[in-house]
């Protein structure tokens, strides 16, 4: 049967814009997957799929201003039981998004000008994770102004205010766990005490939308660091795409910091009110550094500030917005970059005999659809050198090495949109060829922007191979918590003297970076010279 799912009851905003498709036409998709994310100026919020099926139409696109009710798409119904057809409200199995909430006033407390500020109602969740107290005891407070942020697995959104006064007391803190009707704050209240017994006594009202300042507004408010030195031009686009919650994107635009350019520490690399506070000090710092006024410090990492240049002076150009897939894995990168001090060990395997088989089995594997790349086998050969060497499967924790049990291998896949890492797990337990088709599969859906974010967790090795590019070597990037990297050039034949003679040989080049904090020299040259042994014979992947 063909049903419609729709946008469900998203607190009463209307008009809000899409900023994600994650389905399109031919997709199959269960219920929970994502089909859309929306972003209101309170909350971003992942709508998801309420029946599973196949997608057969797409009503919405990237740029749309939809509200409750739009159809999202249309899907074909696998199986029997008709599920509901509207991505449904509240008592719906799958979490409906939720909206920036407002809060409940729950009754009022003995003293009659305190009342108590509970968790609303935030569409059906429990146990939803504080990830921000933006209040403390004794701050005054005005109508709107965020109390706490909550992170679900959908959506972070804001519990603003809805009574102005003096904090008494705040109940909850970074990291609770709370639900509606948890109390959130006890409040001595500005209003009179005939308002605050009325709103005291009001039920929790449904979620509604609670107007935040509009960007544009809270531009324009006094920066405090008007005099201090320019945290540079705020990019709108980036501003938008950032990973962020509405409060911390108020505090960004109150200090003019460009959210755009600042790295996101918390969950999934979400931005926190910390990360603006550091990136705005390092500018200053940087700026102070370098004004013509105060010299170098001389001490520590004196870093330029990041040169501005109005190109267009030169000649024509065209600006293009960096995608969200290269925003988020340049965080990662910049900051594995920084953070990891990098060796990179090169290294030749010798694979005539390797890619003979492969050649070999290849033809007759083509009847079956399956195409045995070198990949298949360097993940079977990784997976080998990491049994042999096992620090080279760990992820250090503090001063605690966490050694694996595990073999999950990740292998970097180029994508239209930028680089993504999608993981095979167990390869340790898979044949050559169910490598050769879960990595084409996974390098398709890569390819596809379709990988799910289970499909790149949980890694313990990467491989970086640019072998059916070209190239002779490169140093790859740790892709942290892990601790190396397998880069792999385009094998060439060279060559090689074999004790009596020069003999052609099919040399693959490997490019292996690793965290010298966890491995030393030693230990990567052991580790590429036993890849290459094995490479070089794979018998011995029998052993
Ligand atoms: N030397 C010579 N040829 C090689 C090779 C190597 N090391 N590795 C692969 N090839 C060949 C393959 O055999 C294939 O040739 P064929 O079509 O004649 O059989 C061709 O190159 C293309 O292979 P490819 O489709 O890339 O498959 P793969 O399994 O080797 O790689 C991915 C799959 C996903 C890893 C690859 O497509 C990819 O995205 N690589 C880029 C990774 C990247 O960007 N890394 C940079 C991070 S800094």
């Amino acid at each position: 049967m063909t049903i419609e799912l729709k946008v469900p009851d998203i607190g009463g905003f209307s008009d809000v814009a899409v900023i994600e498709v994650a389905v399109k036409v031919g997709d199959t998709i269960n219920p929970d997957d994502t089909l859309i994310t929306l972003e209101t100026d309170k909350a971003t919020m992942d709508v998801p799929a309420t029946a599973g099926g196949v997608v057969k139409a797409v009503n919405v696109k990237v740029g749309d201003k939809i509200s409750e009710g739009s159809v999202i798409v249309v899907v074909e119904a696998a199986g029997q039981a008709a599920p509901s057809p509207v991505a449904a409200p509240a008592p719906a199995p799958a979490p409906a998004p939720a909206p920036a909430p407002a809060p409940s006033v729950a009754a009022p407390a003995a003293e009659s000008s305190v009342i108590e500020i509970r968790v609303p109602d935030i569409g059906g969740f429990n146990g939803v994770d504080v990830i921000d107290v933006a209040i403390k005891a004794g701050d005054t407070i005005k109508v709107d102004d965020t109390l706490i942020t909550l992170e679900t697995d959908k959506a972070t959104m804001d519990v603003p205010s809805t009574t102005a006064g003096t904090i008494k007391s705040v109940a909850v803190k970074v990291g609770d766990k709370v639900s509606q009707g948890d109390l959130v704050i006890t409040l001595a209240t500005t209003s009179s005490p005939a308002t605050t017994a009325t709103q005291a006594t009001t039920p929790a009202p449904a979620p509604q939308p609670v107007a935040a300042p509009s960007p544009a507004k809270a531009a324009a408010a006094p920066a405090p660091v008007a005099t201090a030195p320019s945290t540079g031009k705020v990019d709108e686009t980036g501003f938008k795409a950032a990973f962020a919650s509405p409060s911390v994107r108020k505090f960004a635009r109150e200090l003019g910091a460009d959210l755009g350019r600042v790295k996101g520490s918390g969950p999934k690399g979400r931005i926190l009110q910390e990360d603006v506070k550091t990136f705005v000090k390092g500018v200053l710092t940087s700026s102070a550094a370098h004004a013509p006024a105060a010299g170098g410090s001389g001490v520590g990492l004196d870093l330029l500030p990041w040169p501005k240049v109005d190109f267009a002076k030169f000649g024509p150009i065209e600006n293009k917005p960096l995608s969200r897939i290269k925003k988020l894995s340049g965080a990662n990168l910049a900051r594995n970059w920084v953070m990891i001090p990098h060796v990179t060990q090169f290294d030749e395997a010798d694979i005539t005999e390797m890619e003979a088989f492969r050649k070999q089995m290849g033809d007759e594997l083509k009847k079956q659809d399956v195409k045995l790349t070198p990949l298949a086998f360097l993940i079977k050969a990784v997976v080998a050198a990491l049994k042999k060497y096992p620090e080279f499967n760990a992820s250090l924790d503090g001063d605690n090495l966490v050694l694996k049990q595990y073999f999950h291998i990740g292998f970097a896949a180029d994508t239209p949109n930028g680089l993504v890492v999608p993981v095979i797990k167990d390869a340790d337990k898979k044949s050559l060829i169910q490598l050769a088709q879960e990595s084409s599969a996974l390098a398709a859906k890569a390819r596809d922007g379709k990988l799910l974010p289970t499909d790149m967790q949980g890694g313990c090795f990467s491989i970086s191979s640019l072998g059916g590019v070209g190239g002779t070597a490169f140093t790859p990037i740790v892709n942290a918590p892990e601790v190396a990297i397998l880069g792999v050039s385009k094998s060439a034949i060279k060559p090689v003297w074999n004790g009596s003679e020069f003999a052609p040989r099919l040399m693959l080049p490997l490019s292996l970076s690793y965290d010298h904090r966890v491995i030393d020299g030693a230990s990567a040259a052991r580790f590429t010279t036993y890849l290459g042994q094995v490479l070089g014979d794979i018998r011995r992947l029998m052993l």
